[in-house]
């Protein structure tokens, strides 16, 4: 892109960004920064988005799930692997369900900034700016914890290049291979969903016999033994953004190197704001949060500044409108997005419209009003004759009592027992997979007769 530098973003407006006191500490972060490796690397991104303009057309469907702020205390080995685990039989559920490739992307490796509805927060009669994401500030309720300290970048990547490491070799290293369906079941989920998956992952264990059978094992079929998995997440705090961005030495191309996706938010995707202006300049496949507010003349300008060669797999548009006003909202974007003649993928984000507080004080969201996002979003594209692409959740492996419902219904009294999100509550393991399987079911309403009568 000819009229793009990556520090343009400083001249326009910015929002949800901390101001930081120490110019000099935020110099050296940044300038370290800049000489650190990329993260990810550009060959990767174009692979993902290859794979995202598939979904566009219908022929793949993205799951993209993680935390919705990873945090430096609950940073380990365990609680990556349980995620990943996770999204694994999530996947198993829609491709086997759907018979369509599914694109894994984590909200991991790099989302620990936050967009916050208020600039300060009250306890006790006590007012402190909020938590803004351990990469920003700390969770503390303390003066000192909540200033701003550019050093926490250091530390964001340092975490971020530690989890990529363990996601990569979770991938690559066998961890994956689909031999070990049955091996991804956490302990946890005894309900009806893992039964489910149970007799799911018997299924496929019957077909790799029989491909076994066949001379196709893992030894001689890579595609077995391996997955692909991307990372991603909102690309909020600019100045890390900006330092970690590169120039791919094959093509010229810039590249957020941070990640290979990164999505602006529904607070900061102001079309002449400083978000858009960093993310339209960069290569990678690019997530845009659309909420109630998204007009439809905000969303033709945003397509054509982020997306302006229409190129299918750039563009992402995520809608999180909260169960009960999907088609109050998603029509209009939808008739845009034709008469623009735009290549998207449609994902549906049924967390972030459903949050409220319960009678106990916890934020929570209940899992119906999850469900019925969902179910709300598929209609809706049924009506329209558009592709339902994706699927974007605040989820995590753990055991956590943060949404409320489910099969092994959490209730309102429950929400105390393992209530440990640094932001948003998240769907635990269970809730996941049961979720999972009714997004494969609406998949298959939206296929042909003699599709379902195979896959039945
Ligand atoms: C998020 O994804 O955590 C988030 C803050 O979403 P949104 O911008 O849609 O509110
Ligand atoms: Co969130």
């Amino acid at each position: 892109m000819t009229d793009w530098v990556k520090t343009a973003w400083r001249n326009k407006p910015r929002v949800q960004m901390p101001d930081y006191t120490d110019e000099a500490a935020l110099n050296a972060v940044e300038a370290q920064l800049a000489k650190y490796p990329p993260l990810v690397f550009a060959g990767e991104a174009r692979t993902l988005k290859r794979d995202l303009a598939k979904a566009s057309r219908g022929e793949a469907f993205l799951l993209q799930g993680g935390d919705c702020a990873e945090s430096f205390a609950e940073f380990g080995g365990d609680q990556i692997r349980d995620t990943f685990k996770v999204m694994l039989q999530m996947a198993m559920v829609l491709t086997f369900g759907a018979k369509v490739p599914v694109i894994k992307v984590g909200r991991m490796a790099g989302q620990f900034a936050k967009p916050r509805s208020a600039a300060t927060e009250t306890s006790n009669g006590v007012e402190l700016p909020s938590y803004r994401g351990d990469i920003i500030n700390g969770f503390d309720f303390t003066p000192e914890a909540r200033i701003p300290d550019p050093n926490r970048m250091l530390q964001a990547y340092t975490q971020a290049a530690a989890s990529l490491n363990l996601l990569r070799a979770f991938s690559k290293g066998g961890f994956a291979d689909i031999h070990r369906v049955h091996a991804w079941t956490l302990g946890f989920t005894e309900a009806d969903e893992a039964e489910k998956y149970r007799d799911m992952a018997n299924r496929i264990q019957d077909s790799l016999d029989f491909m076994k059978a066949a001379g196709i094992t893992s030894e001689n079929n890579h595609d077995l033994h391996t997955v692909d998995f991307y990372t991603s997440h909102e690309a909020l705090l600019l100045e890390y953004e900006e330092a970690l961005t590169r120039v791919d030495s094959t093509t010229g191309a810039t590249i957020a190197g941070s990640g290979h996706m990164i999505w602006i938010g529904d607070r900061t995707r102001q079309p002449d704001g400083a978000h858009v202006e960093f993310c339209r300049g960069v290569q990678n496949p690019i997530g845009l949060k659309c909420g109630p507010t998204t007009t439809a003349e905000d969303l033709k300008v945003l397509m054509s500044k982020l997306n302006p060669e229409n190129e299918a797999g750039r563009l992402t548009l995520i809608a999180r409108f909260g169960a009960g006003k999907v088609a109050d909202h998603l029509p209009r974007l939808i008739e845009t997005v034709k008469a623009e003649g735009a290549k998207v993928v449609w994902s549906c984000d049924p967390m972030h419209g459903n949050t409220i507080k319960s009678d106990s004080g916890y934020k929570t969201r209940p899992f119906d009003m999850v469900l019925a996002e969902v179910q709300e979003f598929f209609a809706v594209h049924r009506d329209h004759g558009t592709i339902p692409g994706g699927v974007h959740f605040e989820m995590t492996g753990k055991d956590v009592t943060e949404c409320t419902g489910g099969l092994r219904a959490v209730t309102d009294e429950n929400l105390a027992d393992r209530y440990h999100t640094a932001c948003d509550p998240r769907l635990n393991a269970s809730q996941a997979l049961e979720l999972a399987f009714l997004v494969a079911e609406e998949l298959q309403k939206g296929q042909a007769p003699e599709e379902i009568a195979v896959s039945a």
